[in-house]
């Protein structure tokens, strides 16, 4: 299968410890076979097992996947209860073997704006895999990444009124952690699929020093190989951190 590119990711050594993933392409996949949208995120269903599996076996500790932006909400209606009935679906077929796999899944976002029914899965799901330690897989659903800071910054400003924080304590570190993301490091890798060359509004503090790979590859053809691909890319490159080479 892969197991060549995975020789070799082990033989290089490092490996992105957190990879984050835009996934991109369903609906021209979908085009390209003259089928309705919804088939093509449902065949975007498999790639997401196919994206597990693959860091599982390269020892990835953190994979976050961008499933739902907040500005998804504008698709069509038919379209939206389409992915939701996919996610509600995921869940309820897959919580099972993620637990088994020692996955732990975190779902981030304003799931304040998710149906009853979608909210209680996502909290199912959350509590049944908890103890999971081999990979931590968020899932980031009713995402955008500015409305995730204007809300750290809105918290904090709640802390100043209230007299609990002073204004020099606004730092950094501070608004790190009042992410959704802040019980984890920074991604190492971000890949975006479908050869789009956009962050589309995904972890734009998180990424600050992240590595990008972009890959033509449609997301439901995305197999544990592209994911594979990627890592060996990353594992050629130089990260400086702004700093030079030693
Ligand atoms: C982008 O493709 C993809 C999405 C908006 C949804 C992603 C959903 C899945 C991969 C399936 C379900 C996920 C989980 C976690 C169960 P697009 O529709 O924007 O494609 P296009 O740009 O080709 O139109």
């Amino acid at each position: 299968m892969a197991d060549d590119l995975l020789d070799q990711i082990r033989l290089n050594g490092a490996v992105p410890s957190h990879v984050a993933v835009i996934m991109d392409g369903n609906g021209r996949w979908a085009r390209e076979r003259h089928l309705p949208r919804p088939l093509g995120h449902r065949a975007g269903m498999k790639a997401v097992r196919e994206a597990v599996e693959g860091a599982i076996e390269a020892s990835v500790d953190v994979l976050t996947l961008f499933a739902f932006s907040e500005e998804n909400w504008q698709r069509p209606a038919t379209e939206i209860s389409a992915l939701m009935d996919l996610l509600e679906e995921y869940i309820a077929k897959e919580a099972s073997e993620l637990r088994e796999q020692g996955v732990c899944v975190h779902v981030l976002g304003d799931r304040g704006r998710l149906v009853p029914s979608g909210r209680a899965a996502v909290e199912r799901v959350e509590r049944d895999t908890c103890e999971g330690k081999r990979l931590t897989l968020n899932l980031c659903i009713s995402y955008s990444s500015r409305s995730e800071i204007a809300r750290a910054a809105r918290l904090l400003a709640e802390e100043a009124l209230k007299g609990t924080r002073r204004l020099e304590q606004i730092d950094e570190e501070a608004i790190r952690e009042r992410l959704y993301t802040a019980p984890w490091r920074d991604p190492d890798l971000l890949i975006r699929t479908s050869g789009e060359q956009r962050l589309s509004n995904f972890l734009l503090w998180q990424l600050a020093y992240t590595e990008l790979y972009m890959t033509p590859v449609l997301w439901p053809d995305f197999t544990r190989r592209t994911l594979f691909e990627a890592i060996l890319d990353y594992q050629r490159r130089e990260r400086r951190f702004g700093n030079v080479t030693a």
